[in-house]
């Protein structure tokens, strides 16, 4: 069976981009694939964070991946700190990383910008050799990820090249990023030319937000001053961000919601629909955070056997790699 892992760093609140570009994902993969989803806490350390917050942050990630219908039956769920392989590797592959292509990454030099150049960690420099550690230990054949991440498991598949090439053997996988048709890249609701992010609370829908208040963020979502329900990201951003939330929800394509509203002609009632529509999903899934939220016992379990399965993965990997790259193992 092919293998797909991913993962989210418990980092912020969730928002409705997190479900519709990866959450929802994760769980469509279970079904044909051998499926691994960690929580990458390592890297929610690249910027300061408070330790409880990061602690909660995590125990909610495990929460929002089994309401999401994870099911650990069938996928491992685990903390990426409970394996301690994925730091081995990466010390080990970070060697075989440029400065240059890390200081290309867009996400590093998003982040970096807002910093004082005093106060950049190294660990958000390397943040993608980690990140590809990650995908390699489970020889993962697909990465199932939103828009933003795509460079970074690109430049995993360049170390996986680089790798086998120098060693002369398919020591690594080539991942293959797998990025959703619809809703790769959910737009913020007060300002749709911005992604919907976790780090920038103006705009979002959070994963726990009430679901009134849910409602009142997308009647109030900003749009243009037409009435046509139409898909185009230049001059209508916010429809076009809109329409794309209620496809991935109702699993239409663009055209088919277009078609749906081409009688339509008041954001008004499109805005009630897409209400609906996000209701309707995250309702049903509210109500199961709650219940697991509240069985920090269950939780417990799935985590620990989680680790327990992806480390027997993770171990043998890294004994291949440190044998290939002549680092002495007893045999
Ligand atoms: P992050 O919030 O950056 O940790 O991302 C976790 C996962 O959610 C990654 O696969 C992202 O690509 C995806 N993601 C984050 N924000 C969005 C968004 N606005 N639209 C679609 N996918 C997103
Ligand atoms: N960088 C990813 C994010 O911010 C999380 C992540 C860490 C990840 N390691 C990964 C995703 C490996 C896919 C595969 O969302």
């Amino acid at each position: 069976m092919a293998i797909s892992l991913s993962g989210i760093k418990p980092t912020g609140k969730l928002t409705l981009g997190n479900y519709i570009g990866a959450l929802r994902n994760f769980k469509a993969m279970q079904e044909d694939y051998e499926n691994f989803i960690f929580i990458a806490d390592l890297h929610a350390l690249t910027l300061p964070i408070d330790p409880i917050e990061l602690k909660t942050n995590t125990l909610d990630i495990v929460a929002f991946y089994l309401a999401a219908g994870l099911d650990p039956e069938k996928t491992t769920i685990f903390l990426q700190s409970d394996v301690s392989e994925h730091s081995e590797l990466n010390s080990i592959i970070q060697n075989y990383l440029y400065m240059g292509e890390l200081s290309r990454m867009t996400q590093f030099k998003d982040k970096s910008r807002k910093l004082n150049d005093s106060a950049i960690g190294l660990g958000l420099f390397a943040y993608p050799a980690l990140m590809c550690a990650d995908i390699i230990l489970y020889n993962a054949d697909i990465v199932p990820v939103g828009e933003d991440q795509k460079q970074h498991v690109e430049l995993c598949r360049n170390l996986v090249h680089r790798f086998n090439t120098r060693y002369g053997k398919e020591i690594f996988k080539m991942p293959e990023p797998v990025i959703p048709k619809v809703g790769a890249r959910i737009m913020s609701l007060s300002d749709p030319t911005k992604k919907m992010s976790k780090s920038d609370p103006k705009g979002d829908i959070f994963l726990k937000d009430d679901l009134n208040i849910i409602r009142k963020k997308i009647m109030s979502a900003v749009t243009d001053t037409g009435n046509e329900i139409l898909f185009d990201k230049e001059n209508k951003p916010g429809i076009s961000n809109l329409l794309t939330i209620y496809s991935a929800l109702k699993n239409k394509t663009i055209e088919e919601s277009v078609q749906e509203f081409s009688n339509l002609h008041q954001y008004g009632e499109f805005k009630k629909m897409v209400a609906n529509a996000v209701l309707d999903e995250l309702g049903p899934f509210q109500t199961r955070y709650k219940e697991i939220i509240s069985n920090r016992k269950y939780i417990n379990e799935v985590l620990e056997k989680g680790a327990i399965r992806a480390k027997k993965i993770a171990h043998k990997t890294l004994i291949k790699v440190k044998k290939t790259v002549g680092l002495y193992v007893h045999e």
